[in-house]
């Protein structure tokens, strides 16, 4: 049994190995509907449980599908109908029920170290569906996209991020050093990453470069990232942020300083951060990014339960 917390914790083979098995997979269901099941049902009689502490439209989605497709089940619980969200049961508590009931947890929070502690006390995997430090399905699946349209792997092609300092640059920065891959980050010069994640950066041997100029940072890129300026629950003045972030937004001028066939891609929701041009322009592969969640989920699923091929 493996967890699913951090990028940065998880060996580069295995990443590689995830990413390996979601091509398969997607490549072998070709031709069969969103409930259909693949060959050998390797996830029969298994229970997800997904809990969501945070709004969300495509986790949630996806993760069904995923465990559906590998012949499991999911059920969902409303995280302000636990008694554990009203202060009247503990974590301990929670996890065990939920180890006895479910085979794995995928858990979207507020909180990193309520992560930690349902890690600590639960017997079945948890994988994280973000949190305010990180969202590792998402990048993982970013990096499958990216592959698979470029046909190359990452480490020979030009990331550029251009956004807020956020939970998906930081998963974003670990997979760069991950899977050597050259990122460019562009950002107002009050919104760079904070100091830990600057020091992981510094501690890698690495190809990570800081902007506060949004023309430069996407100099011979061959992607470029972007998110909400503001992330959920982001306790900051947002007029002003916004403001500080107007400079950088994402239009069909800046998309002419990338290299040629540059692509874009969103995790979404969307804000204000990307013109309509560039959003709905052939670049934009923001659509089939969201529907590879499933593809790379399903293989992270495995992995979890250490049925990885
Ligand atoms: N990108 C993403 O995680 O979307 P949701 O918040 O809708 O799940
Ligand atoms: N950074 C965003 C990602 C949403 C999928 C947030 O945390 O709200």
């Amino acid at each position: 049994m493996k967890h699913f917390i951090n990028i940065k914790d998880i060996p580069k083979k295995d990443l590689r190995k995830i990413i390996i098995d979601a091509k398969k997979r997607k490549n072998a269901r070709k031709k069969l509907n969103n409930l259909e099941v693949d060959k050998g049902s390797p996830l029969k009689g298994k229970l997800l449980i997904q809990m969501f502490e945070k709004s969300s439209l495509r986790t949630r989605l996806s993760f069904y599908l995923a465990i559906k497709q590998l012949g499991g089940s999911t059920l969902t619980l409303r995280a302000d109908e636990l008694h554990l969200s009203k202060g009247g049961e503990s974590i301990e508590d929670t996890a065990k029920i939920l180890s006895n009931f479910g085979n794995a947890f995928m858990f979207r929070t507020d909180s990193d170290k309520k992560l930690e502690e349902f890690k600590k006390y639960l017997s079945i995997p948890i994988i994280n569906g973000l949190s305010p430090s990180s969202h590792p399905t998402q990048i993982l699946s970013d990096v499958f996209t990216v592959e698979e349209i470029k046909k190359k792997p990452i480490s020979k092609l030009n990331v550029t991020w251009i956004g807020d300092s956020n939970n998906v640059l930081n998963s974003l920065i670990a997979a760069s050093i991950k899977f050597d891959f050259k990122l460019n980050i562009g950002c107002p010069k009050n919104y760079q990453p904070n100091e830990n994640i600057l020091n992981y950066i510094k501690d890698n041997k690495n190809k990570i470069f800081l902007y506060n100029d949004k023309k430069k940072s996407v100099n011979g890129a061959d992607v470029i990232f972007s998110d909400k300026v503001i992330s959920m629950n982001d306790k900051v003045d947002k007029i002003k942020k916004l403001n500080h972030f107007k400079k950088f937004k994402i239009d069909k001028k800046l998309m002419s300083f990338a290299k040629k066939d540059c692509i874009f891609l969103h995790c979404l929701p969307r804000g204000k951060e990307v013109d309509e041009k560039v959003f709905s322009s052939k670049q934009s592969k923001v659509w089939q990014q969201a529907l590879n969640r499933i593809h790379v989920q399903k293989s992270i699923l495995l992995y979890c339960f250490g049925k990885l091929r």
